[in-house]
């Protein structure tokens, strides 16, 4: 028999449907009394503790995920990415970003060839420039060490490198390897974003590293030739060879725009932009802020995981459980959303990162072969790192919707800090609140309790809260490099299980397209008005006439205006 197109037509699918009216039943408050099931709801890998204890689900249910996992053929589908298969097929492309971060010994092939070389010949030359750049041996055009470091780019080409710069800046090692150096993004279009990465800057000192898997992005090709301005009109334009480097999988491009070739940083069409924080895109600007030994840790970590998604049985793989756990929370028990809470101020970059990876990867309607879905596949991901998130939207989680949390602690805090006299470090604050939290949303408080500690009835019903609202926890021993490197690798691989059991190409993006088409039509028609007095004109009534309202705001400009550039 020819197997369904769709998941939901399966039986484990149907069995998940009916089961949730035994889940329904159950309280947090009980399920939490059974020690076995905690216990088996608790995983040790490589210095990392998962507990998914407080997930609405028992070991049936992790049954009944498992036979779900088999009929969506997740083992084959996770060996079809190892092995270089084209599973992102609308782009007719492998999915390999695990070959980035694979020791050297490693064969991963696509198309039947070994890339693991050419992964490192690219880190070794990052390697080799990185050192010289922070050696002062590379110097720019009057001879002056190259100290700062603007990177340009937008989407995976910023938020993954943004992430692991936030999360290394407070790492005891990187801050030392990092000690005069600056690391900054220019990412927004918006000019105010320039004005910000330039700010305090002196073009002689410093580095601009144009990061575009395409090197067509309108936003990122434009902040680019605002930087070759900047520096060019400081140094000259002889100074853009010194000044500006590349990382593309567009050669072509980068040479076109005047960035020397030997100064560009190859990676591949197998290596998805929100995935390619461990291409050059990440590891380029991260080497020259901190050295290429801390990011070599940082890709070590990611490949750590990458093993234990790769080889573990499922009951004992990190991002499987992971993956299995948010289908159930989404198509199951209907909670289509999901808060990223780190209790590290240095993981604030992480849940916008992981925004990306996992809502452009997912947000989809559409099976990989093209049937419309009929459940809703994705989740919309939130975060904000504890205790901040306590004091905004908390709230709303303890007593408004249903949102699963993931908790993420480190035993062992970057910056330790302990004042004399005080009960507890800050970092034991910090980590009482991490503890307390998922108790707080699977328990709740019963109007009973508040009877018994004499809260006015009429306050009964505002101060109750229902429990049962799930959460799981991860423990990090501490946050440095590969730790970091772990954490992301979880999160890309915890995505792709869920787009595989949903059966969408969780690595295509063609719902970036049509915003980015309009956009042009704005463009051409701003640039028609402003300089040739052109009509508004091929729009509809409502951007009609907020286009109007904007042209009429600004006087003409003529047809050849002078550059202007931020005033900082
Ligand atoms: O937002 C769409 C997108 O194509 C992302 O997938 C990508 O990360 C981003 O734009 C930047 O693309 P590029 O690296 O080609 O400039």
């Amino acid at each position: 028999m020819a197997s369904p197109a769709l998941i939901c037509d399966t039986q484990p699918w149907k069995d998940l449907k009916a089961h949730v009216e035994d889940i329904k039943k159950t309280h947090l408050r009980d399920l939490m009394n059974d020690s076995e099931r905690c216990k088996s709801m608790m995983l040790e890998i490589d210095g990392l503790l998962l507990d998914y204890s407080r997930q609405c689900a028992t070991q049936d249910t992790m049954e009944k995920l498992f036979r779900l996992a088999e009929a969506a053929h997740l083992k084959q589908k996770i060996n079809s990415m190892y092995s270089g298969e084209h599973i992102n097929s609308t782009e007719n492309r492998s999915v390999l970003h695990v070959a980035l971060r694979a020791s050297r010994d490693k064969v991963i092939c696509s198309d039947g060839k070994n890339v693991v070389p050419d992964v490192w010949k690219v880190l070794d030359r990052i390697s080799e420039f990185s050192e010289r750049v922070r050696s002062g041996s590379w110097v720019g055009v009057t001879g002056k060490a190259l100290k700062d470091v603007i990177a340009v780019g937008i989407g995976g080409s910023f938020l993954g490198p943004l992430f692991v710069h936030t999360a290394l800046q407070t790492d005891p090692e990187a801050i030392q390897c990092a000690k005069g150096r600056q690391l900054r993004f220019l990412a927004n279009v918006d000019p105010i974003d320039v004005a910000k990465s330039i700010t305090g800057l002196n073009p002689e000192t410093t580095l601009a590293v144009v990061v575009s898997k395409t090197f067509t992005t309108a936003e990122t090709m434009l902040n680019a030739r605002t930087l070759r301005e900047w520096i060019s009109a400081a140094l000259g334009p002889q100074a853009v060879a010194k000044h500006m480097v590349a990382v593309s999988t567009n050669l072509t491009l980068v040479e076109k725009f005047g960035i020397d070739p030997n100064n560009a940083f190859a990676f591949w069409d197998w290596v998805g932009g929100r995935y390619s924080v461990c291409s050059a895109v990440g590891v380029l600007p991260l080497s020259l802020q901190y050295g290429f030994p801390v990011v070599e840790k940082f890709l070590k970590g990611a490949s750590s995981i990458d093993q234990n998604f790769h080889s573990a049985p499922f009951e004992k793989n990190i991002p499987v459980l992971l993956g299995l756990l948010s289908i159930w929370n989404v198509s199951f028990l209907g909670y289509p959303a999901r808060a990223i809470l780190p209790y590290s101020q240095a993981l604030e970059k992480f849940a916008p990162h992981i925004q990306q990876v996992s809502m452009e990867s997912n947000g989809k309607g559409i099976s990989i072969d093209g049937v419309q879905l009929p459940y809703e596949a994705g989740e919309i991901d939130f975060g904000e790192p504890g205790t901040n998130g306590q004091h905004s939207f908390y709230q709303l989680i303890h007593q408004g919707r249903v949102i699963p949390c993931d908790f993420i602690g480190v035993v062992k805090s970057q910056q330790p800090v302990y004042l004399k006299g005080e009960l507890v470090s800050n970092h034991d604050e910090l980590m009482s609140n991490f503890f307390a939290q998922p108790d707080a949303l699977a328990y709740g408080k019963t109007p009973e309790q508040l009877l018994n500690e004499n809260v006015p009835q009429h306050l009964i019903p505002h101060k109750t809260f229902s429990g049962n609202r799930p959460s799981l926890s991860l423990l990090l021993p501490s946050l440095n490099a590969y730790n970091i490197g772990q954490l992301l690798a979880i999160y890309e691989h915890r995505i792709a299980v869920e787009g595989f059991i949903w059966g969408i190409n969780s690595f295509d993006q063609w719902g970036v397209e049509l915003g980015k088409s309009l956009a042009s039509q704005v463009r051409k028609q701003l640039n028609a008005s402003r300089t040739k007095g052109e009509p508004v004109e091929g729009f509809n009534f409502s951007t009609t006439t907020m286009l109007n309202k904007y042209l009429e705001a600004k006087s003409r400009v003529p047809a050849n205006p002078t550059t202007v550039l931020p005033k900082v």
